[in-house]
């Protein structure tokens, strides 16, 4: 496959990389679930699972990718052509699929009140608060699909840009831009009088947290969902990778890059939310209800607003575009459809599966699956369930399937020990710990 279409520079790649981690996982997903984990003890935790578990999966996945330099399916079949696990890869399409198809909705909310700040009707709403002001939104029936629909479009349309012209390109612009957005936001928050209580929770420990099981299964889901291992993106990534890209150095950077993120997003928002006298364990609607009240009464915070509903939404697409282009390449390798037609299938299949997460709250949210209403449930078994099935896959397939001196000089790890390390952290360390993980959330189901 010659005319495989590679990246242009490593920047870009990494760039692109970041970008797909970057997401709602870092700023909307990981302030609400460190505010109802314990803050500090939480993160210690999170940033543990992401540098033993989550970093050696990422070289795990990018050098399986750049070792087939083909789709989710070539990767799974490389190690022994024929065999039954080749499905791994089909299994990892379509979860990336069912990710799009909820992830779009919150990216979709996302846009609706970046719009709704820049055009200044967002705060308007001052009078009946933001609680029902959020509430009547996600309820509507039509208005969510709407907002979702244009997301998974400006996905579709920089996917059939392809993977120079429309992946590269658009996170060359967009990630440090972001990186820009959030760290002028951290350093406005940490101003705000009061904001010392918020610093204090991100970042002093209570260490009873840490002996609690649920912190450590919600620690180690964050960090997989907010790396996006386990979902075949990096396999696909890694596909379009040359061999003149230094492997573990670009790993490191997306593990750094990701976590530096979700610490500066932190900073941005517990300083405030604390600043306020607000609980900041207050779930998932931290970010569409709690902060635009915040946003109202600071003096510029509608500017504030504008920024951050803008870095949510642009960090959203950046990873959409990432899990598109998981199943787009299989289509586009395994049905010689051209990229065009197969983003547009693909698009049109994540808005249909995508329906039941848009009206969760509206005209379902009498449908509940264990205690959670359907985008909930798909979240849940997303982050506890599928990702780490994913994690397990991947770590099996380098680990053992595929012989210890071609899983070494595949992962570039020069230094002997460390590859060892490596080695045995994919065979044992990472099956165990997320079947012991995958078995807890199935119980729970
Ligand atoms: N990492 C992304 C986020 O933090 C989400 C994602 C999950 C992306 C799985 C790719 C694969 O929002």
């Amino acid at each position: 496959m010659s005319d495989r279409e590679q990246w242009s520079s490593q920047s870009g790649f990494i760039l692109a990389t970041i970008g797909s981690a970057v997401g709602l996982g870092n700023i909307w997903r990981f302030s609400y679930v460190a505010g109802e984990n314990g803050g500090g003890a939480f993160l210690l935790l999170y940033l543990m699972y992401i540098f033993l578990i989550g970093l050696p999966l990422v070289i795990a996945e990018l050098a399986l990718g750049r070792r087939a330099q083909g789709d989710a399916i070539a990767a799974f079949d490389g190690p022994a052509p024929g065999s039954s696990f080749r499905y791994a890869g089909v299994f990892l399409g379509a979860g990336a699929v069912l990710i799009l198809s909820y992830y779009s909705v919150i990216a979709g909310w996302a846009l609706k009140y970046f719009t709704g700040a820049a055009l200044g009707h967002l705060w308007d709403t001052a009078a009946e608060g933001y609680g029902s002001y959020f509430q009547s939104f996600i309820s509507h029936t039509g208005e969510p699909v709407i907002w979702q629909t244009a997301m998974v479009i400006a996905t579709a349309l920089v996917v059939a840009g392809g993977v120079r012209g429309g992946i590269e390109t658009l996170s060359r612009f967009l990630m440090p831009l972001l990186a820009v957005i959030i760290t002028g936001l951290a350093i406005f928050a940490v101003t705000l009088p009061g904001a010392r209580n918020g610093t204090a929770f991100l970042l002093a420990p209570d260490w009873s947290a840490l002996v609690r099981p649920e912190v450590h299964a919600a620690a180690l889901g964050q960090a997989f969902f907010s790396l996006g291992i386990g979902m075949a993106v990096f396999l696909t990534y890694g596909s379009y990778m040359p061999r003149s890209f230094p492997l573990p150095r670009s790993a490191a950077a997306i593990a750094i890059g990701d976590t530096g993120f979700a610490i500066v997003a932190g900073l941005a928002i517990f300083p405030a939310v604390f600043s306020f006298g607000i609980d900041p364990t207050s779930g998932p609607q931290l970010a569409f209800i709690t902060l635009p009240q915040i946003f109202l009464q600071i003096p510029g915070g509608a500017l504030l607003g504008v920024a951050f509903f803008f870095l949510l939404s642009a960090a959203a697409l950046t990873s959409m575009v990432s899990l598109l282009e998981v199943p787009v390449a299989m289509l586009v390798q395994r049905l010689a459809m051209s990229r065009r037609r197969a983003t547009g299938l693909v698009g049109v299949t994540v808005l249909v599966l995508g329906l039941p997460s848009a009206m969760s709250f509206g005209l379902l949210s009498e449908v509940r699956i264990g205690q959670n209403g359907i985008l909930d449930a798909a979240d849940a078994a997303v982050s506890n369930l599928l990702l780490p099935i994913g994690g397990i896959l991947i770590a099996l397939t380098v680990g053992w399937r595929l012989s210890q001196q071609d899983a070494i000089s595949e992962s570039e790890l020069k230094h002997p020990r460390l590859a060892y390390i490596w080695l045995w952290i994919l065979r044992l360390l990472v099956p165990l710990t997320l079947i012991t993980i995958v078995l807890q959330s199935a119980s729970m189901l």
